[in-house]
């Protein structure tokens, strides 16, 4: 009878446990939350172990045929984030405060592709949708994981491929920036929804 209701118990907390979405955390909380952040306290670290969470997560993203065609640098060594931030344009000064900044890609030529041949009309720019994909579960996955975000598409693409040692096979895309932000930035308006939506 003890281990009965003992098997009871655990049982209880685990579907207890489970239905709390990480710490009570749901999806609609971390996309009102999250918020672009273009400063950072870079005294707070981030661990590699918690970016093998962060980026794992973007491949559950959904992407042509399962091509995973996305790729990230993470750059988190003082070394290498002096080396990147030259690059970095006009978002130097913000990007400068963050402790990681990870650097996207996507590998020309499979994304919208069958058998070597661009599938559509839209070419080779598949990749920058599984891009976008892949980015949307990263920056909505590290505000659940409790870090900010700032995803720059303002940058120096040669100055990356050459700082990071890229192949030339890949396209840049964007620069995320990930920390602990010291700043909570209005939400920008968003237009009405009717404007960017009809049902026909
Ligand atoms: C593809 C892309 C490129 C962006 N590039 C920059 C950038 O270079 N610098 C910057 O400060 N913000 C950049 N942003 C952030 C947008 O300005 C921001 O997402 C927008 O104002 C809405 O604010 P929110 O993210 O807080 O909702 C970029 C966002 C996206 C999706």
């Amino acid at each position: 009878m003890k281990k009965i209701l003992s098997m009871m118990l655990i049982s209880w907390m685990l579907v207890t446990l489970t239905s709390c979405h990480n710490g009570g955390t749901s999806f609609d909380e971390v996309v009102a939350n999250r918020r672009s952040v273009r400063s950072y306290d870079k005294s707070k670290k981030i661990s590699e172990e918690q970016i093998r969470t962060l980026i794992a997560t973007t491949q559950e993203a959904p992407s042509w045929a399962n091509i995973q065609a996305t790729r990230y640098y993470v750059v988190m060594s003082d070394e290498m984030l002096n080396k990147v931030l030259p690059s970095m344009m006009a978002n130097q000064e913000k990007a400068s405060t963050a402790p990681v900044l990870i650097v996207t890609t996507y590998k020309r030529g499979l994304s919208g592709f069958f058998d070597g041949k661009a599938s559509n009309e839209l070419g080779d720019t598949w990749g920058a949708y599984d891009a976008g994909l892949s980015n949307a579960f990263l920056v909505l996955k590290a505000k659940e994981m409790g870090f900010d975000t700032l995803i720059m598409g303002l940058r120096d693409a040669d100055g990356l491929k050459r700082a990071l040692d890229i192949p030339n096979d890949e396209t840049i895309m964007t620069v995320v920036a990930l920390g602990y932000g010291n700043q909570s930035p209005k939400r920008p308006e968003r237009k009405p929804l009717f404007d960017i939506m009809k049902i026909k």
